[in-house]
């Protein structure tokens, strides 16, 4: 049997439902098509949303990922907005699985993952009119072929246990795995006419505070720079550190965040980073420490950005301590403090000599 349905058919009862209760109305608009037992290859899957992009790149997973290796996630629109008014999955929902192989691992931007060719093309629909015996009415399909780039036209779905099973175990919601996809978690429930982008719900997607540190401070760690919030910032109100005989002769316009770019900063090194960094050395020893004035329109003190090493070992950030505080008065104004802080780490990482960024020496 031929159960093709036809775009006209989907018009007409767009058409028709804009008065009524959306929950009912587009439950039986699908946007994909079945063929006997088998799913017909959607082709207009990149007018859909894009959920998001998990990458499982072969040269993290023993030299070949299980499902290789960019996985782009598109959803129908209508299930979409479905998901967005009540934060279910809709009779009809299907998510398609593209994938990439990983091409370039260095651009202009850094070394990372860039996508190479389209390797494939996997499906899931939820349907209980075709898929009544399946576990939530799940069921998975691929459209890709040995040659990779080649797609079937249709294809029939998996057994159980090749795809629904893990999914059913896994997936946050209703084997949907939302906890990859922050796209659908930011939509979910959210009401039908509000824009995610605007909503606090965007906001509470991310359980990932990039300002909290990840890795300890050791305790009672001193090598002339104290760690601990308030004798840190008393530290840093006494005007020690004036005394670091590497410092800027003057200020200048912050190429950084610190507290805004294009603000004046002024950096101040201990002697231990300054003969490092002099000797070009790949890491700064324990110890070594930075502070740098930030000030605001006016040219008037506003606060401190600092940071220290706490162990020999950088551990990609780990092993330094970050500190901002953006007030000269409060030491409560913190922007962040402790180790491996990734807020941090993630800008600091790039072009920079183990973690430091001012360009050396200070005053060419
Ligand atoms: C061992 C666990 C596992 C198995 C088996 C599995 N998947 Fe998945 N699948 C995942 C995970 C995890 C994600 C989300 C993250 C990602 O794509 O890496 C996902 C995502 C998907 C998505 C995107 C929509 C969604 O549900 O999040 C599709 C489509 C998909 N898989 C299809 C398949 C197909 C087809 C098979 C069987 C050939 C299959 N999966 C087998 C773990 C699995
Ligand atoms: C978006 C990028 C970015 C982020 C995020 C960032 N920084 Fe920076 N930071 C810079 C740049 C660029 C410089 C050097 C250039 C300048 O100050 O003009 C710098 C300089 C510094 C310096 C002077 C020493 C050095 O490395 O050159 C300190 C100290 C500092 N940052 C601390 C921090 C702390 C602590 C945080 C987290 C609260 C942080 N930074 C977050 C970009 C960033």
């Amino acid at each position: 049997m031929n159960t093709k349905i036809l775009i006209s058919a989907i018009i007409v009862l767009i058409t028709s439902m804009t008065s009524c209760d959306h929950t009912v109305d587009y439950q039986e608009i699908y946007y994909f098509t079945m063929n006997g037992n088998e799913l017909q290859r959607p082709t207009d899957y990149r007018k859909w949303i894009f959920v998001g992009s998990p990458t499982t790149p072969n040269d993290m997973n023993n030299g070949k990922a299980a499902f290789p290796e960019f996985h782009n996630v598109y959803i129908d629109p209508l299930s979409y907005k479905e998901w967005k008014a009540t934060g279910k999955w809709r009779e009809g929902t299907i998510l398609v699985k593209e994938l990439v192989s990983v091409g370039a691992k260095s651009a202009a931007s850094g070394n990372g993952y860039f996508m190479g060719d389209f390797i494939g093309l996997e499906a899931t629909v939820k349907s209980k009119k075709y898929f009544p015996s399946e576990p939530g009415n799940w069921a998975y399909f691929s459209f890709t072929t040995p040659k990779g780039n080649d797609l079937k036209n249709s294809t029939k779905a998996f057994g159980k246990s090749d795809c629904n099973s893990c999914h059913a175990a896994n997936a946050q919601d209703d084997f949907v795995f939302t906890q990859h996809y922050p796209v659908l978690r930011a939509a979910m429930g959210i009401g039908e006419d509000i824009v995610p982008e605007n909503s606090d719900a965007r906001k509470s997607t991310s359980k990932i505070d990039i300002w909290a540190p990840t890795a300890p401070t050791p305790k009672g760690f001193n090598m002339g720079i104290p760690l601990e919030k308030d004798a840190l910032f008393a530290y840093l109100k006494s005007g020690d550190y004036k005394s670091f005989k590497n410092q800027e002769n003057d200020k200048h316009p912050s190429q950084g965040p610190h507290t805004k770019v294009g603000l004046p900063v002024k950096v101040f090194m201990t002697d231990m980073i300054a003969s490092s960094l002099a000797a070009n050395r790949e890491q700064h020893d324990k110890g070594a420490g930075i502070v740098k004035e930030m000030f605001n329109e006016k040219g008037e003190l506003a606060g401190w950005a600092v940071m220290v090493k706490t162990q020999e070992d950088s551990e990609a950030g780990l092993g330094w301590f970050w500190y901002e505080v953006t007030s000269t008065t409060d030491s409560d104004a913190i922007a962040a403090i402790g180790n491996g802080v990734q807020g941090c780490i993630s800008c600091h990482n790039i072009g920079a000599r183990d973690f430091v960024r001012t360009t050396f020496p200070l005053n060419p």
